[in-house]
């Protein structure tokens, strides 16, 4: 089953915790990064390693969470390897899985219900990547700027 690496700040707590049961109700092998409670925390302590957990293959995906999504999706894209897409909507979770191989999902606890937060990860993680060889050229062109900076 698909290994899944949890993270969030307390902006993304409830959603969090919501989806960590979820996943592991569905049979994901989850690993949760934190944060632990509702209490302030900063985001970056808990993206980071998750992030280096999907970068390293101890996970094949990574979920991260915080107020807005976008504080964690920063930390995430500052990691090799790390293709972390932040979504509000479904058709961007199909089309970014689709069209960029996405690695890791970042989402808003304070953007989106906890419904529509549940069916992106959904959406996210069942999809496939397209294999289309034009999309496979342009995420080469994008992970070369790893080996350049
Ligand atoms: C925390 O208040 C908030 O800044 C954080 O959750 C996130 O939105 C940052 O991008």
């Amino acid at each position: 089953m698909m290994k899944v690496a949890l993270a969030c700040d307390h902006g993304g707590f409830d959603y969090k915790e919501k989806l960590k049961a979820v996943l592991v109700s569905e049979g994901y092998e989850v690993t949760d990064f934190g944060c632990h409670s509702a209490a302030s925390v900063d985001y970056p302590e808990m993206a980071y390693p998750c992030a280096k957990a999907v970068s390293k293959g101890e996970a094949d995906r990574g979920i991260v969470i915080c107020g807005t999504g976008i504080g964690v999706s920063i930390v995430a894209n500052k990691v090799e390897g790390i293709r972390c897409a932040l979504c509000s909507d479904l058709f961007s979770a199909q089309a970014t899985r689709e069209h960029n191989d996405s690695n890791m999902l970042a989402m808003g606890g304070r953007v989106i219900s906890e419904e529509l937060m549940l069916q992106i990860a959904k959406v996210w993680l069942e999809t496939p990547f397209s294999n289309d060889e034009r999309h496979m050229r342009r995420i080469e062109k994008m992970m070369n700027i790893d080996k350049n900076r």
